[in-house]
């Protein structure tokens, strides 16, 4: 996205801001978070070219604000906005430039020579210069440390343009100095004649690309089809004792690598939580019977019929409701009652260990802190290519319901596996879909007024920016 030789070139927005968005308060950061600062540095500093170096475009109370002993930035072209010509700002030593504007900043370094040694071009505020420029046209991306403090700023940035811009990455929460805190990337939508499908991410640091939560069940399918067990016929590789994270408070992960059957999703967790033994009873659109359902088991080659129905390797691992729907259910309940009345309990547990005759036998723990929800679910052995993001979607949209109705905001989704495999006749498939990089995830809306789990439908549910 980031282009190099256009007349003008396109910036990544850093700032860290409060709740109400307040980043500064006489001159200074309301905050001491060496953590974050180090953040900052990593960001701004490291390049994916050694030759060259990143820009940093500031106003000039930023640069004032800077203490002396940290300007100009090391390691970085420092580019430092005023209108006054009469200014003191050291520009001898070729880490300093001085402009008059934004926009011939951003035209200065798409021309020679900065355009050959200038990597990436970050804007790091202040506040009078992000009111124009946070949500503008050239902006790429915002990097968005939210600090979970309300304290009092006299310097504020505006809210990030959800319209414009959707999380790339948001980090779990960090406590620092007794402050908790988190980073966040977004990115824009859509850049003029190119199509949201075609953007490419790369253009991000290589430190907050890599942080997509999709890379992480990327790199487990490649550690087992590089590094994995081969079984005595040579059908099953497997690798065993895997864990996956996944991040609930932004985004939802619906993996975006390879098509996830969600219709399939919300009617088996919808089948799930209303206790029903019959896959058809609930939503009863037969869903498993849409042609679309059959591309989609076909695309992995499994070629089903509905004979297959519950039996089917993809709807292994959600049967709670199988063997005995009304106990399950009422575990579901016992375990809602539990995150409400006493969230503390360290076991608050749905298992299926002893109901289920699913081959993939699966436990689920959830657990309540700073007023969100999370869970951790353990299957003893799933299917990697196809299972485990039907799964992932699946206990995260578990978890997500089970928020919803006790009040609390979804947290962590932990997603551990005994034995996780593929079935060779998948690695060609398998190494396709390595080639392709992740994008955002979408958000789940979840319909505020209904506040009983079984009596949610899938209308009831919202999936944006899929
Ligand atoms: N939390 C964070 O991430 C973060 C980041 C940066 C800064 N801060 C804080 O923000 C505060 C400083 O922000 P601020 O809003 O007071 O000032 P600022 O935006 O850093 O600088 C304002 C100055 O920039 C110049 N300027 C503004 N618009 C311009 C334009 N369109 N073209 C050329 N020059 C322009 C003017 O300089 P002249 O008056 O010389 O013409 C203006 O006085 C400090 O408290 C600092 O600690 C926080």
């Amino acid at each position: 996205m980031e282009s190099h030789n256009a007349q003008r070139r396109s910036y990544q927005v850093v700032i860290a801001a409060t709740r109400d968005m307040g980043i500064g308060m006489d001159m200074k950061l309301p905050w001491d978070l060496p953590n974050e600062y180090q953040f900052f540095q990593d960001v701004t500093t490291r390049t994916s070219d050694p030759r060259k170096r990143n820009a940093t475009i500031m106003g000039r109370k930023s640069w004032e604000a800077t203490p002396l002993e940290f300007r100009p930035l090391p390691g970085r072209l420092n580019v430092v906005l005023t209108r006054s010509t009469c200014h003191n700002i050291p520009i001898d030593d070729g880490n300093v430039l001085v402009s008059s504007s934004m926009e011939s900043a951003l035209e200065l370094l798409a021309t020679p020579p900065y355009s050959f040694s200038i990597d990436k071009v970050f804007f790091i505020g202040g506040g009078e210069l992000l009111r124009h420029y946070m949500n503008g046209p050239s902006c790429d991306a915002i990097h968005l440390t939210e600090v979970d403090i309300s304290v009092p700023c006299d310097t504020f940035a505006p809210r990030v343009d959800t319209c414009l811009y959707r999380p790339w990455y948001s980090s779990l929460p960090i406590v620092e100095n007794g402050i908790r805190y988190c980073f966040n990337t977004y990115v824009r939508r859509t850049v003029p004649n190119v199509g949201s499908d075609f953007i490419q991410y790369s253009f991000l640091p290589n430190m907050v690309f890599e942080r997509h939560e999709e890379f992480g069940y990327l790199n487990l399918v490649q550690n087992i089809i590089s590094n994995g067990d081969m079984n005595d016929n040579s059908t099953l590789l497997s690798k065993f004792g895997c864990q996956l994270r996944f991040n609930l408070r932004k985004t939802f992960p619906l993996l975006t690598t390879k098509k996830v059957f969600w219709l399939g999703v919300i009617e088996k967790v919808l089948q799930l939580v209303s206790g029903s033994t019959n896959p058809k009873e609930k939503g009863s659109n037969h869903i498993w019977e849409s042609d679309e359902a059959k591309e989609y088991l076909d695309s992995f080659g499994m070629n089903a019929t509905e004979e297959d129905g519950d039996n089917h390797p993809l709807l292994c691992g959600l049967h709670w409701g199988h063997s005995d729907a009304r106990q399950e259910l009422s575990q579901l309940s016992d375990v809602i009652n539990k995150i409400k009345n006493s969230p503390h309990d360290r076991g608050i547990t749905l298992s299926a260990f002893t109901l289920s005759v699913s081959p993939c036998q699966t436990s689920a723990q959830f657990y309540v802190a700073n007023g969100e929800l999370s869970c951790q679910i353990y299957q003893s052995s799933t299917e990697a290519s196809l299972v485990i993001p039907f799964s992932i979607a699946a206990y995260s949209l578990l978890t997500c319901l089970m928020a919803h109705v006790c009040d609390l905001v979804a947290g962590d989704y932990i997603h551990a596996v005994g034995d996780a495999y593929v079935n060779t006749s998948h690695i060609k498939a398998i190494q396709k879909q390595l080639q392709i990089s992740p994008k955002p995830f979408p958000i789940l809306k979840i319909n505020p007024k209904k506040t009983k789990i079984d009596h949610i439908e899938a209308s009831d549910l919202d999936l944006l920016d899929i």
